[in-house]
């Protein structure tokens, strides 16, 4: 099964050095990454910060691969229209602090981008059941967001399960994410789960051969 899949690779700025970014874009690109992971964090909802929309406006037109923004910030709300101006294909948001998550996810598909939601480990997947059917992207913390380059946990893995399940057996639309601590050790794990899109940050930008590490999360054999 894991062979015939196609599994997307999103890889993360987080991990890039931010005086060039220019560079990081172009090597997602020549390693063959789907998509480029803006990890967006506001010193409140996480204990980080990187940047804002004038991050995704400024990498827009260095490529034509979808910009996926990971937002990890209160009220996001009240910004998520300047990350849908600036350029942003999907954005997630997380389920925990919002109340009106069913708003929310309209207000984004309204303003264009694709509608993703996120949960961190300690919120069960259980919650999510009322917007299954409303979301393009369903993205799962396998680490406390906030940091690149932590260890995965692996028990998150099993709202990974349920959520291939639910898919199969009701027909949703959604694809899965998972987000933390995914290298050449855990990675299969998190294919067989039932994951579609691999999120990476430090196992990506600290390969020697970041182009190999693709390779190997889309399923290939090291070599
Ligand atoms: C963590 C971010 C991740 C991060 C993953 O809060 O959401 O996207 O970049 O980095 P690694 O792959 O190093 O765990
Ligand atoms: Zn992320």
């Amino acid at each position: 099964m894991d062979a015939a899949k196609n599994f997307l690779v999103a890889a993360s700025i987080l991990s890039a050095d931010f005086s060039r970014i220019a560079e990081a874009v172009k090597l997602i690109e020549s390693s063959r990454a789907d998509w480029v992971h803006l990890d967006v964090m506001d010193g409140s909802f996480v204990p980080n910060l990187t940047f804002g929309p004038k991050m995704v406006s400024d990498v827009r037109p260095l490529t034509l691969l979808p910009l996926d923004v990971h937002l990890m910030i209160d009220r996001p709300d009240r910004i998520i229209p300047d990350f849908a101006k600036a350029g942003a294909d999907h954005i997630i948001f997380h389920l925990e602090g919002n109340v009106h998550v069913n708003r929310i996810i309209h207000q984004i598909r309204e303003l264009g981008p694709k509608a993703g939601i996120s949960i961190v480990p300690s919120t069960p997947v259980a919650l999510l059941s009322e917007v299954l059917d409303l979301v393009d992207v369903i993205l799962i913390m396998t680490v406390n967001p906030g940091f690149g380059g932590q260890e995965l946990i692996p028990e998150c893995l099993e709202k990974v399960r349920t959520l291939d399940r639910l898919r199969s057996e009701q027909g949703y639309g959604y694809l899965i994410s998972v987000d933390g601590g995914i290298n050449r050790s855990t990675v299969a794990e998190v294919r067989s789960a039932g994951t579609d899109v691999l999120v990476t940050g430090s196992s990506f930008f600290r390969a020697s051969n970041p182009a190999e590490e693709v390779r190997i999360f889309k399923g290939a054999r090291p070599g």
